[in-house]
């Protein structure tokens, strides 16, 4: 049987997922507004682009599932921290760590967690930065803190990530040990293609400053 909410509890699950969305708005305004410098005022930009999502009600229930506890809305806040998910694509890996210091730096941002699966990837072959944080939402006369999950990757990262998961989602996170084998040589030629890539890109840095 699917996982759901009882009717009293998606009501609140609804007020809940407002004030995720102010959240995530709160911060994609603030990334936006950094996009716009890098395009506008700085030499080189750190961000191909920036995505945001709300996890639908039926994925939070069945992840409240999996953790074995209540579908309420209680639970969602204390046990959920990527509800609100935000996604940045870099040109290169190398700007995924110089992004993390921003988000360090920003005012207003408190960093609750971080994971590193750029410098340590997964055994799956999973390559991404994610910083779990939280932003104040001030509504009805207070503040609420806000937690986010950002993901940081490259776009051959994103590439590999979407069919990986597409793989786990059809097989039921049972994929057979084959796809497994062959999607770790293909994270491990992509993150080698993105070096040199990066390098391509370093030599023609040069020849523009030549000029
Ligand atoms: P959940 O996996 O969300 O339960 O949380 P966690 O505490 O294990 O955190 P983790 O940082 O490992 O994963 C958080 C999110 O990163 C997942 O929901 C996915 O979106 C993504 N992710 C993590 N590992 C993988 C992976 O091996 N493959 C893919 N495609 N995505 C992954
Ligand atoms: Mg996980």
């Amino acid at each position: 049987m699917k996982a759901r909410f009882s009717e009293k509890e998606f009501a609140l699950l609804k007020d809940l997922l407002h004030i995720y969305e102010w959240g995530q708005r709160t911060l994609l305004t603030k990334l936006d507004i950094m996009h716009d410098d890098f395009r506008t005022f700085q030499e080189s930009n750190p961000i191909e682009y920036i995505r945001g999502r709300i996890k639908s009600p039926e994925s939070i229930a069945e992840k409240l599932r999996k953790l074995n506890v209540e579908i309420t809305a209680e639970n969602v806040k204390k046990h959920l921290n990527d509800v609100a998910g935000i996604r940045i694509i870099c040109p290169f890996a190398r700007d995924i760590h110089h992004l993390v210091d921003l988000l360090r730096a920003m005012p207003d941002v408190n960093i609750l967690e971080e994971k590193d699966y750029v410098s340590s990837p997964k055994s799956s072959g999973y390559r991404s930065y994610h910083v779990i944080l939280e932003v104040p939402v001030f509504y009805s006369g207070q503040v609420e803190h806000v937690v986010i999950e950002v993901q940081i990757r490259t776009e051959a990262m994103n590439f590999w990530s979407t069919l990986e998961h597409k793989a786990r989602y059809k097989y039921q996170d049972h994929v057979p040990q084959h796809l497994c084998d062959e999607l770790v040589v293909c994270a491990d030629k992509i993150a080698e293609l993105d070096n040199r890539m990066f390098l391509i890109h370093e030599i023609i840095s040069l020849i523009n400053q030549d000029n």
